[in-house]
């Protein structure tokens, strides 16, 4: 009997495709649960599965296998695009009854907050009332998952789920959770780049923050593009440069969730240290090798400066030669180029 858990984590500003990489893990792994430990329906996730797309707001990738999908109290939950969400993917053939769950003790969205964000302008927020849900629950004004008649059906206490045999429901079984989270490290409300950020936390402290003891953390998988994009109302692209926009198109950078265009840059190595650092990254993934290859240029930002690659080579070596210092092996480093697996 064991609590075990690895974590997913985005490095950059969301987007990366955490979505691929837990559908990934899942498929591979035997996980008892995939708990979602951070953000709302500002989230978009682009799944492939079994070659058909789906697009995921607040839904952790278990469900995808049956696995007991929960949303965690590091979460807030808008109830309406929730059970919208459960239609679609029941729509989409995914069998939802009794494997998607909501801490009791997880705030939802309410239309008020959603009206406000839908007004905000300074950060370009994606308006699905994430921030004032999250003032509300800081400021003890919020409302409860467990005071909303029509979640009852998907109410759980993550104190059950991770210890089965201290609470209510009994059983023997080992709990392997996959931590998935939303957003990313550059949209952090501590550490990224303030006040151009979300309201939750992104980093694996944010996963442990549902209870999740911190000595079972395993596993813990970032999450990088080869390039770097942002969604939001701060200037992140630079000007005078057409590669940005030709990448965005061959990436097909879109927001998920609103649609909206992403801002590209060169994937920038001091956020990619920081990152691996302070979430303790055991293992990473670097997604979109196949997008900077179509459009043939291979370059990151280091100490400020663009440092340009021959080839798709010569930037994977150096990736790998930087991460090993911070103690990654190159056998825990992986390069995608597909939107179904790592
Ligand atoms: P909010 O999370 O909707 O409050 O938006 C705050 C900032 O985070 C804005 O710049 C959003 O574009 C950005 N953001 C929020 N969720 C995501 C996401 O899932 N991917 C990328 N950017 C996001
Ligand atoms: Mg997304």
């Amino acid at each position: 009997m064991g609590i075990r858990a690895d974590v997913v984590v985005d490095l950059q500003y969301g987007d990366c495709g955490k979505g691929k990489v837990s559908h990934h893990l899942a498929r591979t792994h035997s996980y008892t649960h995939v708990l979602r430990y951070n953000g709302g329906c500002n989230a978009g996730h682009t799944i492939f599965h079994k070659g058909k797309k789906f697009v995921t707001h607040h839904i952790p990738a278990g469900v995808f296998f049956g696995i007991r999908s929960v949303i965690g109290p590091g979460c807030v939950v808008d109830p309406e695009r929730f059970l919208a969400e459960i239609r679609g993917l029941e729509a989409g053939g995914i069998k939802t009854k009794g494997k998607v769950f909501i801490a009791r003790n997880t705030h939802v969205i309410t239309d008020k907050h959603r009206k406000e964000d839908g007004m905000e302008k300074k950060i370009g927020t994606t308006g699905r009332g994430n921030g004032p849900a999250y003032r509300d629950k800081y400021g003890r004004t919020g409302v409860r998952a467990e005071n909303v008649p029509a979640l009852k059906p998907y109410l759980t206490d993550l104190y059950d789920e991770w210890f089965p045999s201290q609470g209510r429901t009994s059983g023997k079984k080992d709990v392997r959770i996959l931590a998935e989270g939303a957003q990313g490290f550059g949209l952090d409300v501590d550490w990224g780049d303030y006040p151009f950020v979300t309201s939750s936390h992104c980093t694996v402290g944010g996963a442990v923050l549902n209870g999740i003891p911190a000595s079972s953390v395993r596993q813990v998988w970032g999450i990088a593009k080869m390039y770097e994009t942002y969604v939001g109302a701060k200037k992140f692209q630079p000007k005078g440069d057409d590669i940005f926009n030709k990448i965005a198109d061959a990436g097909e950078e879109y927001g998920s969730t609103t649609g909206r265009r992403r801002q590209v840059n060169w994937l920038d190595m001091q956020l990619l240290e920081k990152a691996v650092r302070i979430n303790g990254v055991t293992h990473l993934v670097f997604n979109k090798v196949d997008v900077l290859r179509a459009v043939q240029r291979w370059a990151v930002i280091d100490k400020r400066r663009v440092v340009k690659f021959k080839n798709e080579k010569t930037m994977k070596d150096f990736l790998l030669k930087r991460l090993k210092a911070l103690g990654l092996s190159k056998n825990r480093v992986f390069f995608s180029e597909s939107k179904e697996t790592i």
